[in-house]
């Protein structure tokens, strides 16, 4: 599905009312999970206890408790009663290969039982493990390590204001770059400027400039503006569009992002934490034909072994983490794990591994087909909803709660229930063994079977008549 189509059909779904749960089929799926789940719902118990709101994850569907997973393989997962579950969460992204991939399961063993967990000094597999980011891609020269996608958006930002010299950073709304003080702005859901921020001072959004997803003359007077005061040091975005490009970009945003970036002297930071090694060996910007001059990376790096985060980009710009570079100061990053040798060996193998086995290109056609079964339902049972892939991660819009332009302070509500909507069919789903992300998105990976996906269409068909039915 091309761009224009994607916001013509979500611009008609906003205008439909809300395919909201019913309260029965909810009611319903609570008591099959609480049924079926005894083993789960006694160490949920026992995690309040020590965990704030039970779960250490905020993707944990909660109601009634979280599963607690004690095997995964491939595209499953099993809970400790026993339960199977169809993953389409992929750790958030990281599992390409699929779950317990025994070649990557082994190597990393081997270099565990050696060179144990961390040495705080080089390993030779910081220096394959680069070798193998820099090969791949192409405006990437030099790498550092962080312990996370969040910290290395951290350091990015930081490095593009000592070398520019510059104060302000623009970003998109509705994108995710961690949850540091600065970007818990506009996050996830455009134009929400400060609304997840508590406990962030406001001042420091005082350099952050917010811009709605492929406004480019907002983003062009964002430069601007930004001259008059402090100087753009960096736009970042996810080069998909924010939350991969649930909010898509158009064709040519990149494009003018980087002709922008020129401009204003100012650095492009691109976001790859998602989509590195997902949607192609060379990032998204090998995809979409464009240089950044910093990219994030995460996720994928590691294929789900901590720690998971790295910062590349040209020589003359990376150098300056250490100083090296005449007249540009050195910004300080640091981080005790970072890059050891597990976290760099798991580059080094999930990247050799994913390249070798095609793992991108299988999972992408994985991804198509589940893409196009959707498709194919919702016009069989003339629903207005659709979906569409970014690579071999499926976007299925039922609510489309991200469309909904907040601005209007009327839409508020109607946006949070839009959202309570999407988060009450992930439940309706795990209920029926099959773990979304958010009831929202589907990551896919070379382990999904097509059994696999006649499984997921066959419940799709089972718990979309019901929503239907209800509604
Ligand atoms: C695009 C993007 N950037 C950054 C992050 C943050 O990465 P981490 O969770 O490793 O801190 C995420 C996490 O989902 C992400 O999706």
């Amino acid at each position: 599905m091309n761009f224009d189509d994607i916001y013509l059909k979500a611009g008609e779904l906003i205008n439909q009312p809300i395919y909201s749960v019913p309260p029965d089929l909810l009611q319903n799926a609570v008591e099959t999970i609480r049924r079926k789940t005894p083993k789960s719902a006694e160490q949920f118990e026992r995690a309040k206890q020590l965990i704030p709101g039970g779960s250490q994850h905020m993707m944990t569907c909660k109601d009634p408790h979280s599963i607690t997973i004690k095997r995964s393989l491939g595209a499953e997962m099993w809970d400790l009663d026993g339960n199977r579950y169809l993953d389409y969460l992929m750790t958030l992204g990281p599992v390409i290969l699929g779950h317990g991939y025994p070649q990557l399961m082994e190597e990393i063993s081997n270099v565990i039982l050696e060179e144990g967990s961390a040495t705080g000094l080089t390993s030779e597999w910081e220096i394959k493990a680069c070798e193998q980011i820099v090969r791949h891609v192409k405006s990437v020269d030099k790498v550092r390590y962080f312990q996370s996608g969040t910290e290395a958006n951290l350091a990015a930002v930081r490095l593009a204001r000592a070398y520019t010299g510059k104060k302000k950073i623009i970003r998109i709304g509705g994108a995710y770059h961690g949850w540091s003080d600065e970007f818990v702005y506009d996050m996830q859901i455009p134009f929400s400027g400060a609304f997840q921020a508590a406990g962030i001072p406001e001042e420091h959004f005082a350099n952050v400039i917010g811009v709605g997803p492929n406004d480019v003359p907002a983003l062009e007077k964002a430069f601007e503006e930004a001259e008059k005061n402090g100087g753009a040091a960096a736009l970042i975005v996810e080069p998909t569009g924010p939350e991969t490009g649930a909010l898509p970009v158009h064709p040519d945003f990149n494009k003018t992002a980087r002709e922008l970036c020129d401009r204003f002297e100012a650095l492009l930071i691109f976001d790859e934490v998602v989509t590195g090694f997902r949607m192609a060996m060379g990032g998204a910007q090998e995809i979409y034909g464009i240089d950044a001059d910093l990219t994030v990376f995460g996720k994928l790096i590691t294929h789900g072994f901590p720690s998971s985060g790295a910062l590349g980009g040209r020589k003359e710009v990376m150098d300056c983490l250490a100083g090296l570079v005449e007249g540009k100061p050195k910004p300080f990053v640091a981080g005790t794990v970072a890059g050891s040798s597990l976290t760099s060996a798991a580059t080094y193998w999930s990247l050799k591994f994913i390249e070798e086995e095609n793992a991108i290109e299988k999972a992408n056609e994985k991804a198509s087909q589940l893409c196009k079964g959707l498709n194919g339902l919702f016009d069989q049972l003339s629903l207005p909803f659709f979906s569409h892939t970014c690579a071999s991660l499926v976007h299925f819009e039922i609510t489309a709660p991200l469309y909904v332009d907040i601005r209007n302070p009327d839409n508020i509500m109607e946006a949070l229930a839009r959202k309570q909507a999407v988060d009450d069919l992930s439940t309706v789903f795990l209920a029926e063994g099959i773990q979304t992300k958010y009831g929202a998105r589907a990551f896919l990976s070379m382990a999904h079977t097509e059994e696999h996906i006649e499984e997921t269409l066959t419940v799709f068909e089972k718990v979309l008549k019901q929503l239907v039915q209800q509604s």
